[in-house]
């Protein structure tokens, strides 16, 4: 089992830089540990995950506002948040070899998982990345990128209070970058430097926290269904005390099964008033004049993560006698790409001519949409069962007395024939 989950990830990672996924940050310099760069494929589902998400969290309801707040703010922001005194790992260094870990990831205790030798007192080490802004290089100068985007909503609490004039209770969401030292990158996009945020800082009075941390907790569980996370590898944990994140006074992990083993997926957390509180802003209700510092519950989405859980669900292999086929089984509404469009032979126009424009018409309609005529059909089924194309269309000699094609399903093989008109109807029923 061991063995089959190491081949597993070793699979994505081959299919995700083979396909134009991810790639290794800076490779052509060797590489820069902790990053990774999304190509074309990469970016198309990581910009459907986002979109899904927003629409879901954002655009449905009523009772949420979207934020894009700077990933560099003021330090004071994290003094007041707790994260330059607390933001801490445990670091450890080897004694013998002097390279470094997070004492909580050693394989075995006090010892170095390189070179085996003793390792040394731990010390906290903060994640946050120091920079300096403008041309002075004091500590006055001294900002941070920050390490959540939870604080972007925070401190813009009273700017949407003061345009918007909401009601308890209301949430702030955003999507971006996060940065976090970490001490040992590790797990391909599981644990790096550089990632993104999908969070929503849900303000409420105190007296409701319980129940809108059990309503998040089903919405949580709702996106991950309907994204397509295999939900037999999903499991909750609750944060004991001592292990929850120093604002947190309640935190459930959503765990995923990935091919290294259960690890946390997503977060949910009841922040209490302890950010509003730190930054001095409270809300004033407009009907009673009742002044509080509402209490918070977090939802907090990992965007790499969801990649990762996602490419790890939907990877498959078929066995046709001798021949394996690894396809990755993505719901279309998930897929980067949507279709793709061939002629049955390569070098004859009047197929070319006919596929250039069903192919035109597809990708008017839903965007992500290929062109593929490298290669024969068999090589670019394979191509695009790898990188999860729901349906494959063949334009052939049929299609110009008939004006119909072929369309096939990534999951079974199966081929229909259907005609140029319909294939927008068929696949629009099919994603929804
Ligand atoms: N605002 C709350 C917060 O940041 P967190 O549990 O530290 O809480 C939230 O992070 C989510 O961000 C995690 O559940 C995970 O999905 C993602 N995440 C955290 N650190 C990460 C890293 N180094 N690499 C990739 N994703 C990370």
């Amino acid at each position: 089992m061991e063995n089959e989950n190491k081949n597993l990830m070793e699979k994505i990672i081959s299919l995700s830089k083979r396909r134009g996924f991810i790639y290794q940050g800076s490779e052509v310099y060797g590489g820069l540990a902790g990053t990774w760069d999304y190509g074309p494929l990469g970016v198309a589902l990581k910009n459907n995950i986002k979109n899904l998400w927003w629409k879901m969290f954002v655009d449905s309801r009523e009772d949420m506002y979207g934020i894009d707040a700077a990933i560099l703010m003021n330090s004071e922001v994290w003094k007041s948040s707790g994260h330059v005194d607390t933001f801490t790992d445990p670091l450890v260094e080897c004694t013998k070899c002097k390279r470094r870990f997070r004492e909580d990831q050693l394989k075995e205790k006090d010892v170095c998982d390189d070179c085996g030798g003793k390792t040394g007192e731990a010390r906290q080490f903060n994640m946050m990345f120091a920079t300096q802004i403008g041309a002075v290089e004091d500590s006055s100068a001294t900002v941070y990128l920050r390490p959540e985007t939870a604080q972007g909503m925070f401190v813009n609490f009273k700017n949407v209070v003061d345009s918007f004039h909401p009601k308890l209770p209301f949430g702030l969401a955003q999507i971006g970058k996060a940065f976090r030292n970490e001490i040992t990158p590790r797990d391909f996009i599981f644990r790096v430097r550089e990632f993104e945020q999908m969070e929503i800082e849900y303000f409420l009075k105190p007296a409701d926290w319980e129940k809108y941390f059990e309503y998040f907790r089903g919405e949580m569980l709702q996106w991950m269904e309907i994204i397509g996370i295999d939900m037999n590898h999903v499991h909750e944990l609750e944060v004991g005390d001592g292990d929850r994140a120093h604002y947190s006074a309640r935190t459930v992990d959503f765990e995923f099964d990935f091919p290294f083993g259960r690890k946390e997926l997503y977060g949910l957390a009841y922040r209490t008033d302890f950010d509003l509180k730190n930054h001095g802003l409270t809300y004033q209700d407009e009907d009673t004049n009742e002044k509080i510092t509402p209490h918070v519950i977090e939802p907090s989405f990992g965007l790499d993560r969801t990649v990762l859980a996602l490419m790890a669900s939907a990877y498959t292999e078929d066995t046709n006698g001798e021949e394996v086929r690894p396809y990755l089984a993505f719901k279309p509404s998930v897929s980067p790409v949507i279709c793709a469009v061939s002629p049955l032979l390569k070098n004859k126009p009047e197929l070319r001519e006919y596929a250039h424009i069903v192919y035109r018409m597809l990708k008017d309609e839903f965007g992500r949409v290929m062109w593929d005529d490298n290669g024969n059909i068999g090589k670019r089924y394979r191509r695009q069962d790898e990188i999860g194309t729901p349906w494959c269309i063949v334009v052939d000699f049929d299609t110009l007395t008939d004006d119909s094609v072929t369309i096939r399903d990534r999951d079974t093989g199966m081929q229909e024939r259907i005609k140029k008109e319909d294939i927008v109807d068929y696949i629009k029923d099919k994603l929804n």
